[in-house]
């Protein structure tokens, strides 16, 4: 195992250059070989991880602390409320603190315009590297799995695939943009053609958007955007339909000081896009292999069917959702 990527922080794909990022990707592959042949891979001995959590988790939580397990460490499972931060400590000296201690610390802290500042800040301060578990912004561990998953179910050439994120309605909380966006800014450097479908008032932020144009520009890829579900599906290769809040429809501080009127016209304009679903009729629309994603939990009969979903020819979402423990391992084991 290489010692370069050493103490690097994790918050973002976007930060990691695509020959790093590749050496990711081969240690998931290798690790996820060794866990079917039950090889020990006991690469963290003795090693800590502080994972801290402001939401709920059942894939990043699991794959990470089993990951850890595997890999012959020990991961903390804390919470906001377990901590004293809850008494106003602050994300600097949470992180001096925690870095003096073990080996490496992840946290998610998806609040819209606080997560990544808060992230970026025990980044700053941190002695050992920091791991986004998802913020407002990125859902990096997201992002590795889902990629890992294209290249299991397409092959590793995936120039000219056609993938579309469509978002979808939901009846569940208004999810953060940080997988859409985690998507759009990384499938494009791959060679993946990018469709992002949406309605008008729940669009991604634009910053990210400009920022994966450059993106598709450099790593031969593209990426254009729609308001019609219909449209994004047609001829698509693999098809993510999944909701995402309107945050990027405001400026952050905008939204930061008119919160619950914010939240109250998103909720009024959700409700106009019900028929925003992943059903038989738009599957046939795309290619005649298309592959369904999502990066679970999904809000089955609002953003895909169970017949979609359930489908085995078509779903690969638990596969996916099981390359979160792959993809946890090989980024712990190269920079903790
Ligand atoms: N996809 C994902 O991050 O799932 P959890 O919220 O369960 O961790």
């Amino acid at each position: 195992m290489t010692n370069e990527l050493k103490g690097k922080h994790f918050l973002t794909e976007d930060t990691w250059t695509k020959q790093e990022l590749d050496t990711v990707f081969e240690t998931a592959f290798d690790l996820k070989k060794k866990f079917y042949a039950e090889e020990p891979t006991l690469h963290l001995p003795h090693k800590t991880l502080f994972m801290m959590f402001f939401e709920q988790s059942t894939r990043t939580r699991n794959s990470m602390e089993a990951g850890m397990t595997q890999l012959g460490g020990h991961a903390h499972d804390l919470t906001p409320d377990k901590m004293q931060i809850t008494h106003g400590e602050v994300a600097k000296d949470t992180a001096i603190i925690l870095s003096r201690m073990g080996h490496g610390i992840a946290c998610r802290n998806c609040f819209y315009g606080v997560g990544n500042i808060y992230l970026s800040e025990m980044a700053q301060y941190s002695r050992r590297p920091v791991m986004s578990l998802q913020d407002d912004i990125y859902h990096p561990f997201q992002g590795l799995a889902d990629l890992m998953t294209i290249f299991e179910h397409c092959g590793k050439n995936t120039k000219g695939l056609k993938v579309t994120i469509s978002w979808a309605y939901a009846t569940t909380h208004a999810k953060p943009l940080s997988v859409p966006q985690t998507q759009i800014l990384l499938f494009p450097r791959y060679g993946i053609d990018v469709t992002v479908a949406n309605p008008k008032e729940f669009p991604l932020s634009k910053n990210i958007i400009e920022k994966a144009k450059k993106n598709a520009e450099e790593g031969g890829g593209s990426l254009k955007f729609t308001n019609d579900m219909d449209e994004a599906f047609e001829g698509a290769h693999i098809v993510i339909p999944k909701n995402w809040g309107g945050f990027g429809f405001y400026d952050v501080d905008k939204y930061l000081q008119n919160e619950d009127a914010c939240k109250k016209e998103m909720s009024a304009n959700l409700t106009r896009y019900k028929n925003w679903i992943c059903d038989d009729k738009r599957i046939k629309l795309a290619d005649k292999n298309v592959k369904l994603m999502h990066a679970l939990p999904a809000d089955r009969g609002n953003e895909v069917t169970d017949e979609i979903l359930d489908n085995p020819n078509i779903s690969i979402v638990f596969d996916e959702a099981e390359n979160r423990l792959h993809t946890a391992k090989s980024i712990m084991a190269l920079t903790m």
